[in-house]
């Protein structure tokens, strides 16, 4: 598969692109700096330059699958918050229909659905987040949105509860987002579905078929 990472510098990003090249996956990775380029040396991965900021739409070439997890980070205002992960992905999402995606994945927030009720310093935020998923469900994409709870570093244990509403906090790793991302790549089973992911008990596997 043909996959581009919009945010392939990011955490989840770097972790995504080379565990689908190891399967492999031809993975494009879009970068905003030339020396970030560096870190992607696998012979699978093609990095390319490219800011949700600018004129992307020269990365779609030959891409078949859109991964998007970009985020401006919690060290920037509202601005940047609304210029990435709100127009980011709009545009993203536009330039997906236009060029015929078949599949996009959306790497969301636990609680982009409901902003109000999260911490008032994240609002803007899970705002953010939300209207962007909004836009992606309305679009004729084939769209798998995933919703994680607090990130952290720890190595995973592939072991997670996944629900379209789980009704509790929790936080997961990172290499368990990036192992469901793998796992939702191509499976027709999980197009047009939105789902929460925190930490838990059962196989990445098994509760992405459960859903
Ligand atoms: N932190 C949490 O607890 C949490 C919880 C749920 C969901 N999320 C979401 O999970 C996603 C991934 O998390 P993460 O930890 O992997 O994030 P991350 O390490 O901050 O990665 C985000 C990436 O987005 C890139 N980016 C920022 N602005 C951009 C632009 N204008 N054009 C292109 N790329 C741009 C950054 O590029 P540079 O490397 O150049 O800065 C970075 O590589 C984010 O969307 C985040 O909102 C986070």
């Amino acid at each position: 598969m043909n996959v581009l990472i919009i945010g392939a510098n990011g955490n989840i990003g770097k972790l995504t692109s080379v565990m689908l090249a190891e399967q492999g996956h031809s993975v494009k990775a879009m970068v905003r700096k030339e020396e970030q380029q560096d870190h992607f040396q696998h012979e699978n991965i093609k990095a390319v330059l490219g800011d949700l900021e600018k004129d992307f739409e020269h990365v779609f070439e030959g891409i078949e699958t859109v991964i998007f997890t970009a985020g401006s980070g919690g060290h920037t205002g509202p601005e940047k918050t609304e210029a990435v992960d709100y127009e980011g992905a709009v545009k993203s999402i536009k330039l997906s229909e236009k060029h015929g995606i078949k599949q996009f994945i959306m790497v969301s927030s636990l609680a982009a659905d409901t902003p109000e009720e999260g911490p008032e310093s994240l609002q803007h935020y899970l705002k953010a987040k939300g209207s962007a998923d909004e836009i992606l469900m309305r679009s004729s994409l084939n769209y798998t949105i995933l919703r994680p709870g607090a990130l952290t570093d720890e190595d995973g244990m592939g072991l997670i509860n996944a629900k379209q509403k789980l009704n509790e906090h929790g936080s997961i790793p990172r290499a368990d987002v990036a192992r469901t991302i793998a796992i939702c790549l191509g499976n027709e089973h999980v197009y047009k579905k939105v789902f929460e992911l925190i930490e838990g008990e059962v196989p990445i596997q098994t509760a992405i078929e459960s859903l």
